[in-house]
């Protein structure tokens, strides 16, 4: 009998994009709709029957990622922790990798990724079928940003390239790959890119050149790689467009108007404020005298005073003050914001603990 599907998912690597956010915090980590990123990715695999995942940790972030996933018992997941002394690719997290996977099929998943879609029917599709590799291919208006697939007619892939100047086709690499035991082989025989790390396209590359079957599906839902400010941005619009739902817990006062789909979490206070969903708040907030626009995420324990947010990501503990207005923004925890009166259009990508008056 051909062994169980296990799960590999990549947290590792060092986020230089996402920074400063990324500086005290793993990227992987960062809530989108008040939920880390990495809980749905894990959700999405326990969906898919599996039960046994590896995560791949770096030494500066890994920490705070055991902490948050924990046995993986919240997921229904046996975790096996696999730290990456160095961003190596994430070829190089398959190598390093295999002990835990030994010989067995696997879903290999980046913990940036999110997918509006299951991944069951691939996963039951590759069990069933004896494929060396399926991979989800996603059409993109910045294929140079990813790996890109040329495929034909039939869905069978040709070429694969990593982040190609000339893209060959629209066809971008989704996060998320479903290898055969062969890919060890072709691992073993690729070499570092010009970026310096192990691709994993150049290794299914390689497993084309051998005239393995690699297959492809072409996802018609949204896919968000969370890699930047602006992706973290319209993750957190997709998702709150596609799954907030109206759940009011904590309490809202006759003065002010709730619009639209909104939860406001448990022993939150809002006063006199106008709120037009989709909107997500947390527990334990306070929010008075403010307008939040539409597409907002508030984490825990933040205060919103005399301000007007929309479009915005703020992470748990944050403090803002007189603020008119903030939008596009992704506030760290525990941020600071203040003004003296100024009035004017912010647009913010802050750090945790950073201290802003305007
Ligand atoms: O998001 C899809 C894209 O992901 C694909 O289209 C590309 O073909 C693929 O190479 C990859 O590109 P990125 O350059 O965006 O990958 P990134 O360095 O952001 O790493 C993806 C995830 O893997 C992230 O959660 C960090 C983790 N990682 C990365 C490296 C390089 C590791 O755990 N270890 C690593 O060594």
């Amino acid at each position: 009998m051909r062994p169980g599907l296990k799960g590999l998912v990549l947290s590792g690597g060092k986020g230089t994009r996402l920074r400063p956010i990324t500086h005290t915090a793993a990227k992987q980590l960062i809530p989108v709709a008040n939920k880390p990123i990495l809980f749905f990715v894990l959700e999405n695999i326990a969906a898919a029957g599996i039960e046994e995942v590896g995560i791949v940790i770096a030494p500066e972030t890994g920490h705070a990622i055991q902490a948050a996933i924990g046995d993986g018992s919240l997921f229904g997941l046996r975790v096996t922790w696999i730290p990456q002394a160095y961003p190596g690719g994430l070829a190089h997290c398959v190598k390093i990798a295999r002990p835990f996977l030994g010989d067995s099929p696997f879903v290999m998943y980046l913990g940036d990724n999110l997918i509006g879609t299951p991944i069951t029917q691939f996963a039951d599709e590759f069990r069933a079928g004896g494929a060396d590799a399926t991979i989800l291919l996603k059409a993109v208006d910045n294929p140079s940003a990813f790996g890109v697939a040329t495929v034909d007619d039939a869905g069978r892939v040709l070429k694969l390239v990593e982040k190609p100047k000339d893209p060959a086709s629209n066809l971008a690499l989704v996060g998320v790959y479903f290898f055969s035991p062969a890919i060890h082989g072709a691992i073993d025989q690729i070499v570092p890119s010009a970026r310096g790390e192990l691709e994993i396209t150049d290794a299914i590359q390689q497993l084309l050149n051998d005239h393995a079957r690699v297959k492809s599906h072409i996802i018609a839902e949204w896919w968000l790689d969370t890699g930047k400010k602006d992706d973290l941005l319209a993750a957190n619009t997709t998702v709150l467009d596609s799954w907030c739902r109206t759940d009011v817990r904590g309490s809202v006062d006759a003065k002010s108007s709730v619009q639209g789909r909104v939860q406001i979490g448990r022993d939150t206070v809002v006063a006199n404020c106008r709120i037009r969903g989709p909107v997500m708040i947390g527990e334990r907030c306070n929010l008075r005298n403010s307008f939040v626009g539409p597409f907002t995420s508030v984490g825990n324990d933040t205060e919103i005073a005399d301000s007007i947010i929309q479009h915005a990501v703020l992470l748990e503990g944050c403090r803002l003050q007189g603020i008119n207005r903030l939008e596009d923004s992704l506030l760290g925890r525990n941020v600071t914001m203040s003004s003296r009166g100024s009035q004017g259009l912010y647009r913010m990508s802050l750090g945790d603990d950073s201290d802003v008056e305007v």
